[in-house]
């Protein structure tokens, strides 16, 4: 996707920083690549909102671009190699184009700092997370024959005002972030070490980004932050106000402002924290038909002495009883969450525990990984990382195989019921096929007809496959 067009569009919905500033193109054109979780995907659109501002258009043909910026994760070894072994393909590039500008941003930007440039020669640029309005000059630092760094992190910085470039966007669904960073210091976790302290954004910023979505015609908005139930304005950590002349704002109450924007504007947001989620959020969700039926409560492990060596916050019958807390409130309502096999010290009967949690809560969708250590968190620096990868991959195979099962038997229970559809696009497969989800966010496709992207359709589920559901359309809702 072209900027340039996005501008035009942008500007005639009056989207504010370009009125405020307009836009000369400088004729160079910039490539972002982005990896990890959507708050990076989230991020990579800011930064193509800052270099916009500076005359950069983006393009998604890595052929053309001047400058290419890798949005990177290090939250597993795996992921950091995925951006090494990406950046030997840039080598070549730049060996023809000398004038190839090359940045690392993001997670591993922050965690290997100045050390990427001695090792990742190449790297022009190194940039961490609270940093992107910086990038215009570590560009021009560049130009000028420098390396460029800057992995300051911040307290404040959330780019409230920034109105984000969509990048690779079906104009229906687009994220929002309302926070950034994380204190929670989860053993395993790099994250509160790559995007530093948890801060909110001021929730009229918020409100009025999802606004200018509707005005433009998007149809979902995804609130994201690492932990959405610790949102807080005007609240300190303490849970004390921190100007008594103005509101507060906690996370139930962001919710309902949103969910009011437009009943035609459906609400997801991750991810949810079992230690902080309350019963006020689930009664939100439960009062708005537009906030979807769909919690990402990631548990990591269903015994709770790994969970306390995990510094989780929670024991299994915590988590147990937040899963009964959504049953209750929101019948119906998607669960879905993150494991982690082979964690330090895991015996077989912890690693029982999980699987036997598993078959309790019976999840929508489980999003599975072995654990690898990472350098500087507490596992780190405090335990032996002594399950071996064999039995990691056993323990994590046998994850995977009975979350197979559940969700085979969540989507039988599917068969012959009507959901209310959001169409996102046409199916992989077929051109005379749409896709969209349903507010438990399960995929399901369907034929055509003369339905359209964006609209709202009640779709009857007449098959389904391991993660997607096959249906007819019945009308427009
Ligand atoms: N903020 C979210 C998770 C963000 S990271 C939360 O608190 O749940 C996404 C997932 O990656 C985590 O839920 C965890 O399951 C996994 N993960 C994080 N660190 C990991 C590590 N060192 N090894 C393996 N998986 C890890
Ligand atoms: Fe990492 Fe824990 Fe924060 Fe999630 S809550 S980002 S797992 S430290
Ligand atoms: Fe990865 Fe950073 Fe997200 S480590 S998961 S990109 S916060």
């Amino acid at each position: 996707m072209d900027t340039e067009v996005k501008i035009i569009n942008e500007e005639a919905q009056g989207n504010s920083i370009l009125i405020e500033s307009p836009i000369l193109q400088n004729g160079r054109k910039l490539y972002i690549e982005s990896y990890g979780c959507q708050m990076n995907f989230s991020d990579s659109e800011i930064v193509a909102s800052v270099m916009a501002k500076h005359g950069y258009a983006t393009t998604t043909d890595q052929h053309e671009a001047d400058v290419v910026l890798l949005n990177t994760c290090s939250i597993r070894d795996k992921a950091e190699q995925t951006v090494r072994s990406r950046l030997r393909d840039f080598k070549k590039k730049k060996k023809e184009k000398p004038n190839l500008v090359i940045g690392v941003l993001g997670c591993m930007a922050e965690r290997l700092k100045t050390q990427l440039l001695d090792e990742e020669k190449l790297v022009d640029i190194v940039a961490g997370p609270d940093s992107y309005r910086d990038l215009p000059r570590l560009v021009s630092e560049v130009d000028g024959g420098q390396k460029a760094v800057n992995v300051l992190l911040s307290r404040e910085e959330t780019y409230a005002e920034i109105s984000p470039v969509r990048l690779n966007s079906n104009g229906i669904t687009a994220f929002i972030s309302i926070m950034r960073g994380c204190d929670n210091m989860c053993a395993f976790c790099v994250v509160p070490f790559t995007r530093g302290r948890e801060r909110s954004r001021n929730p009229k910023s918020i409100v009025k980004e999802a606004q200018e979505l509707v005005a433009q015609g998007y149809k979902e908005v995804t609130l994201l932050g690492q932990n959405v139930d610790s949102y807080r304005w005007n609240i300190n950590n303490k849970g004390e106000i921190k100007d008594v002349s103005k509101p507060t704002t906690n996370f139930s109450q962001l919710m309902e402002m949103v969910a009011l924007v437009s009943p035609d504007l459906r609400i997801r947001f991750s991810t949810s924290h079992p230690k902080d989620m309350t019963d006020d959020v689930l009664h939100i969700i439960a009062k708005y038909e537009n906030i979807c039926n769909y919690i990402h409560l990631p548990v990591q492990s269903g015994s709770t002495e790994v969970l306390k060596r995990m510094n989780r916050g929670y024991t299994r019958e915590w988590y147990l009883d937040r899963i009964k807390a959504i049953r209750e409130i929101i019948p119906g309502c998607a669960i879905s969450t993150d494991i982690i096999a082979g964690f330090c010290g895991e015996t077989e009967k912890d690693h029982n525990e999980t699987l036997s949690l598993m078959e309790e809560v019976q999840y929508d969708y489980a999003f599975n990984f072995f654990y690898s250590e990472r350098p500087k968190t507490l596992a780190e620096r405090k335990f032996e990382d002594d399950v071996t990868l064999e039995v990691k991959k056993r323990r994590l195979a046998e994850i995977i195989a009975i979350q197979r099962k559940s969700a085979g038997k969540i989507n039988e229970t599917t068969l012959g019921k009507t959901y209310k559809v959001l169409v996102e696009g046409f199916s992989k497969k077929s051109k005379e096929h749409l896709f969209g989800r349903n507010s438990q966010n399960t995929a399901i496709v369907f034929p055509k007809e003369n339905y359209k992207l964006g609209e709202y359709v009640n779709v009857k589920v007449n098959n389904c496959t391991t993660a997607t559901l096959l249906g007819t359309a019945l009308n427009l809702t």
